[in-house]
């Protein structure tokens, strides 16, 4: 009796192990993956600015099946996973159901890697949030009203939890308006050479001013308002305003603290989350800082202009390798680029409601 005990046991055992091997053999069958960190450092990448899950030519040999994108945040066109699936074999030929469920159990950890992938900076919003947490806390009596009032039809928003709308609206048509490029060779601004068609930041600012000033909607004027949160933000980041051949910093990769990331997605967020992530520990920390003496608060080219200036600074861009040293020269920038970000936000709304 024991015997058969340990037979049967045995035998469960033996099955299980090799339902499990199967398993993986199936699994690499049913569907093979493949985890790039960054769009942006794919010279042809077809999906920048996409949503949703687009057909994905050129992504090598694997590629014949979708490129579903899991976005991983709020900015699409920065730090997130692309994933290959080869078409899946309709029925697989071990009918080994165990072996199967593994399987699945297997891609189910797939996907959870997938959606925290080994970037080492997913896009964080803390950035965008503190800008517009500051510039709530300074409108004047009225602004505040008439932000309230066009506030008052999504309960409980701010224009801190609306400064990360216009990133999970982008789409390859509004990706445009989230940032403007300058030649390596000049940060002044000529609109025929870096904005010709309205299609850039500067433009898109333009735009949503001049909705919010009309009598268009609520509703479109609130959008209008959500939009300006937002790009008023990416307007002080400075790889916002770089240079068209490396995306804005998203194709120069880099090496912070030994994880894999690249330059653009170390200044969206890596920086910020080296300090902390928490929002409400960066509006504490900023929010009584000073502004430079003779700030301009107004002219929104010149604003373009210095973010471009700060891109141009020797040693913005980091030896592949960043540590200590960069982060300690860079945060400080980093900090005033937020600060000026909050003030010029509050005097713009605060101007256009007097
Ligand atoms: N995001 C995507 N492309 C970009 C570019 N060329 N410059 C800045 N940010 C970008
Ligand atoms: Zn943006
Ligand atoms: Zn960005």
């Amino acid at each position: 009796m024991p015997r058969l005990v340990t037979f049967i046991a045995a035998t469960l055992v033996g099955t299980a192990i090799s339902c499990l091997l199967l398993s993986v053999v199936a699994g690499r069958r049913l569907g093979e993956w493949e985890i790039g960190c960054g769009c942006g450092h794919h010279p042809d990448c077809p999906c920048m600015g996409m949503e949703t899950p687009q057909a994905c030519p050129t992504l090598g040999s694997k590629s014949s099946g979708l490129c579903a994108l899991v976005a991983l945040g709020k900015d699409s066109t920065n730090c997130r996973s692309i994933s290959t699936t080869s078409v899946r074999s309709p029925t697989p030929r071990m009918g080994c159901h165990l072996g199967i469920a593994i399987s699945r159990l297997g891609q189910l950890l797939v996907i959870s890697v997938l959606m925290f992938p080994p970037c080492a900076f997913a896009w964080g919003a803390t950035g965008h949030q503190v800008i517009g947490a500051l510039a709530e806390k300074q409108l004047t009596a009225n602004a505040r009203v008439q932000v309230q009032t066009l506030l008052a039809s999504e309960a409980g928003s701010t224009l801190a939890s609306i400064s990360t709308w216009a990133d999970e609206r982008k789409n390859s048509t509004t990706a445009r308006w989230h940032f403007l490029n300058f030649p390596r060779t000049s940060c002044n601004y000529d609109q025929a050479r870096d904005c010709p068609d309205g299609n850039c930041l500067l433009g898109a600012i333009d735009r949503q001013l001049n909705i919010l000033k009309s009598d268009a909607t609520d509703l479109q004027r609130l959008q209008a308002l959500k939009y300006l949160v937002h790009f008023i933000g990416d307007l002080h980041q400075p790889l916002h305003l770089g240079y068209l051949d490396d995306r804005g910093g998203n194709q120069y990769q880099i090496q912070a603290y030994k994880r894999g990331s690249n330059l653009h997605a170390l200044w969206d967020s890596g920086l910020i989350k080296f300090v902390s992530d928490d929002t409400k520990v960066w509006v504490d920390r900023l929010f009584t800082r000073p502004l430079p003496a003779r700030v301009n608060l107004i002219d929104l080219v010149r604003v373009a202009e210095e973010s471009c200036r700060v891109v141009a600074t020797p040693g913005f861009y980091p030896d592949r390798k960043v540590e200590a040293p960069y982060v300690d020269r860079w945060t400080p920038v980093l900090e005033q680029q937020l600060v000026l970000a909050g003030a010029r936000l509050t005097r713009i709304l605060n101007r256009l409601w007097p």
